[in-house]
């Protein structure tokens, strides 16, 4: 079934993007999106998104492999990002509107079906020339099961398995574009994983609202323009220095200096979408949420039921490994028609 989603070309008026723009010009310092808060428990010592990370290294973002030493392969993908709002916490004063925007809320409700819409997260995003993002899906969010305490890769697992489809949350997310950056197209799969992959330009103040948790997308490589891309490291940050101009360094090191117009930069907007109150009471309420005793035990029997795993469950690393290779199946890696 092809994916619902809507391409909105303009978006905002003149003004409110050019407020995009200053918005990450205040926020001053970008930080790498790698540094998210690590596993514990469970598959601890893998990268919170092993699953989007070791499809890119075996075939790269078109299929063709990926000929790069590991190091440049994590630099291209580990972009920028910072979280502007989460909930009632604004990070970026002067987020507020758009978190609220009437046309955002309204066309969540086209693409989800459903009419409770409660904005949830504003994050923005900073790639730099010869950076991408490997396709992947977003991370879902359940009751009882979120970023905040459950792994990224067991919760995008959770989804693809179908096994808790009456515990999830579903999200609409609206992907936008600011700036003057070349290439960094939003390639995505609408008619699913077997499906055509088609994309779309990052032109400045457009947008696409779509269901990312469920859709395959990726960000194709923002137009290099060097010979090398510089190694980012966790502590690497991209700073705003005044007069369109930014600067990459490692503490006092500076890796690289860019012009805005250089950067890649998206905002993306993703709210919950409840059925209707009683869905939302039930999800604030807590009384209702899965622990991750449960969510295991279920995936465990669901594997042997079909016979992939027999035996004892494996160790940790070992069985998130597994689950994740059984239940994503990534998109067959083809071109968009030109
Ligand atoms: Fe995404």
């Amino acid at each position: 079934m092809r994916a619902h989603y809507n391409h909105l070309d303009p978006f905002l008026s003149a003004d409110d993007a050019d407020t995009m723009l200053r918005l990450a010009e205040n926020f001053n310092s970008f930080g790498p999106y790698a540094n998210e808060a690590e596993n514990e428990g469970i598959g601890e010592n893998l990268p919170q998104r092993f699953d989007a990370a070791f499809n890119y290294i075996a075939n790269g973002i078109d299929g063709g492999g990926n000929q790069e030493d590991f190091k440049t392969a994590a630099s291209r993908t580990n972009y920028f990002r910072e979280t502007y709002a989460y909930g009632e916490e604004v990070q970026a004063p002067g987020v507020e509107p758009f978190m609220n925007h009437p046309a955002l809320k309204e066309t969540a409700r086209k693409i989800s079906g459903v009419e409770r819409i409660v904005p949830a997260i504003i994050f923005a995003n900073l790639l730099v020339p010869g950076q991408e993002l490997a396709v992947h899906t977003d991370v879902p969010e359940f009751r009882g099961a979120n970023r905040k305490v459950t792994p990224q890769w067991l919760l995008v697992t959770m989804l693809h398995s179908g096994l808790f489809d009456e515990w999830r949350i579903p999200i609409t997310t609206c992907v936008s574009w600011f700036g003057k950056s070349k290439g960094g197209a939003f390639t995505f799969y609408p008619e699913g994983a077997s499906g055509t992959r088609e994309a779309i330009q990052a032109q400045h103040n457009s947008a696409i609202l779509i269901d990312t948790d469920e859709v395959f997308h990726g960000v194709e490589r923002v137009t290099q323009t060097r010979p090398d891309i510089p190694i980012i490291e966790k502590s690497t940050r991209l700073h705003f220095m005044g007069d369109d101009h930014w600067q990459m360094r490692e503490g006092d090191t500076v890796l690289g200096d860019y012009d805005w117009a250089d950067l890649r930069y998206s905002i993306s907007w993703k709210a919950y979408c409840f059925k209707d109150e009683a869905e939302e009471t039930l999800w604030r309420s807590g009384s209702d949420d899965l622990s991750i005793e449960f969510i295991l035990d279920r995936l465990e029997a669901d594997l042997r039921k079909t016979g992939v795993l027999t035996g004892a469950r494996p160790e940790p690393t070992e069985f998130a490994t597994l689950m994740v290779g059984h239940y994503i199946r990534f998109p067959r890696q083809q071109m968009a028609a030109e």
